[in-house]
């Protein structure tokens, strides 16, 4: 049988690690990616220059947007403080971050975001929380607008015993269930899906603790504002 572990531990996890500046088996210090910044250099005119990183964690996606000019919201479940201590003294720039210490899944979208990122935090949500947000920031957005979401899918995970673990509420998506939310939910926008194995080992045992396929969106709404 699955060993359950709950929301509040996953919670405590990035908790600390985020406050210790802890790198963990996931990279959490790690920059952005390069195809992130291929997405962040090709953005137009056309894009308004407001931003959503949905589980910010140690901020590097928030910090690339506000240097490139956007005002952004940083929401994620973890306290702002660390987020505020690194921004502190940042000049301008620092002070286009308005940090929000929210699930994500409360966090109601009532604006038209001209970027919207979530990296690999929205596997740790309901499915219907997910396809939730992602439909209300598509009703919200009117033009020129990026979607950039690194999600897991077809998760694996073990405790160092080897037993097979699941996170309570966690969406479980396998790599089609995904795709085909994707092209309901980005019907009309031009998107790209790319996949990837992943895989993390256990700092103790060196032994895969989690593996997983990847799923990269980059999705724009071309249609004229
Ligand atoms: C793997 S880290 C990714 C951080 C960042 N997006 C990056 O790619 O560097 C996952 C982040 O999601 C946050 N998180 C997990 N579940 C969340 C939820 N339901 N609502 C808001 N944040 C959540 C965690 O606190 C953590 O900071």
């Amino acid at each position: 049988m699955n060993e359950l572990v709950s929301k509040a531990s996953v919670h405590a996890f990035y908790d600390e690690a985020i406050q210790q500046g802890r790198n963990t088996a996931e990279n959490l210090q790690a920059a952005t990616s390069e195809r992130f910044n291929t997405l962040l250099g090709s953005v137009g005119v056309e894009t308004p220059r407001t931003a959503l990183d949905l589980g910010y964690g140690a901020g590097a996606y928030t910090i690339a947007l506000a240097r490139a000019g956007f005002h952004v919201t940083a929401v994620d479940q973890i306290p702002t403080d660390v987020l505020l201590r690194r921004i502190d003294g940042a000049g301008e720039w620092g002070r286009r971050i308005d940090p929000r210490e929210c699930l994500a899944e409360n966090y109601a979208i009532d604006e038209d975001f001209g970027v919207v990122v979530a990296r690999d935090v929205l596997h740790y949500l309901a499915r219907h929380d997910v396809e939730a947000l992602l439909t209300n920031a598509v009703a919200h957005a009117r033009g020129g607008n990026r979607h950039y979401l690194e999600v897991f899918t077809g998760i694996t995970r073990r405790a160092a015993d080897g037993q097979l673990r699941r996170i309570e509420g966690e969406a479980d998506y396998s790599p089609d269930s995904f795709r085909q939310v994707i092209e309901r939910i980005y019907d009309g926008w031009d998107f790209t899906l790319l996949w990837s194995e992943h895989a993390e080992q256990d700092g103790r045992t060196g032994r895969n603790c989690f593996e997983a396929t990847r799923a990269t969106v980059i999705a724009a709404n071309n249609r004229a504002a």
